[in-house]
């Protein structure tokens, strides 16, 4: 039987090597325009280490010109249960404890850099999320564009029930996506978001049974590269700066984006 990953390059020639992905609990995935990045620890629900965060840094900052758009899913049962309960107990390597305050900024610093990479225009990114979506992991899901879930997917921003905030760039898009009372109710009940309330708050775009979710998300990576490269890449960097531009200024983008593109349809 032929193999479905036939023809994949596994990790990009510059970037991190393989071995080190996989101590990371990564598995990267390059395939001409779509990289696939897949959360590899299933024996502990693809729990995440510092290193898997910096891990995902390096991954977007080697990631090959070609790349159009990244995948993000998880191996095994879960998407992801969030940090790795063991570095509170252990520490964990480089561990900040806040009491250098100035330290303990850089170090969060760097590994929001994991997530802050996924808002890059140049590349559409989308969440394959199933099963359990906790903490960190929920934060990777909305630092991502798109997010297709299986129907058994669990959402939920544990961080304050441990007594911490959401501090890997989560805060910012899901006030964005479900508004501040209902991104404070999620938050401080730390409760669980099922599949069909995340469809209706818009945490998930499409919900889909979970033996559909690969199918369902090889479609839309499909459609999305059917869209004219330049095109998407001004579109998305439009679309993210509609938030924060007045109306004056969006309209303003939207000239100048449409400039650049009849520039290159027409070769003027
Ligand atoms: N850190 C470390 N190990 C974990 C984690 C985690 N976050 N989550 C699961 N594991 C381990 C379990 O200890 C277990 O190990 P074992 O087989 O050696 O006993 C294994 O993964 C499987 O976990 P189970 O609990 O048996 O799996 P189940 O499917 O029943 O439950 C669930 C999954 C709900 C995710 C549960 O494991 C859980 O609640 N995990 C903790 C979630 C959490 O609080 N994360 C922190 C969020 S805050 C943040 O991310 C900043």
């Amino acid at each position: 039987m032929a193999d479905a990953n036939a023809g994949a390059e596994t990790a990009a020639a510059a970037g991190p090597a393989e071995e080190e992905l996989a101590a990371a609990g990564l598995l990267l995935e390059v395939d001409g325009a779509v990289a696939t990045v897949t959360l590899n620890r299933p024996e502990r629900r693809n729990a995440m280490t510092f290193a898997t965060w910096r891990g995902l840094a390096a991954i977007g900052r080697s990631l090959p010109d070609g790349v159009r758009v990244v995948v993000l899913r998880g191996a095994g049962p879960s998407f992801s249960a969030g940090i790795d309960l063991s570095m509170f107990s252990g520490g964990g390597e480089g561990f900040a404890d806040g009491s250098d305050a100035a330290a303990t900024d850089r170090f969060i610093a760097e590994l929001q850099e994991g997530y802050t990479w996924l808002r890059r225009p140049e590349i559409v990114t989308v969440a394959a999320v199933h099963g359990h979506v906790i903490g960190g992991g929920f934060q990777l899901a909305l630092a991502c564009d798109i997010r297709v879930a299986a129907d058994d997917v669990k959402f939920c921003m544990k961080e304050p029930a441990l007594g911490l905030v959401p501090d890997l760039t989560g805060t910012k898009p899901l006030v964005e996506i479900v508004g501040i009372g209902r991104a404070l109710e999620l938050c401080l009940t730390a409760r669980t978001v099922h599949a069909e309330e995340a469809a209706r708050l818009g945490l998930a775009e499409t919900v889909v049974p979970r033996d559909g979710l690969d199918t369902a998300v090889a479609e839309l990576v499909a459609s999305l590269l059917a869209v004219n490269p330049g095109a998407a890449v001004a579109t998305k960097r439009l679309l993210w700066e509609a938030a924060e531009n007045t109306l004056e200024q969006q309209c303003a983008a939207e000239r100048r984006e449409q400039i650049g593109r009849l520039r290159e349809l027409f070769g003027t």
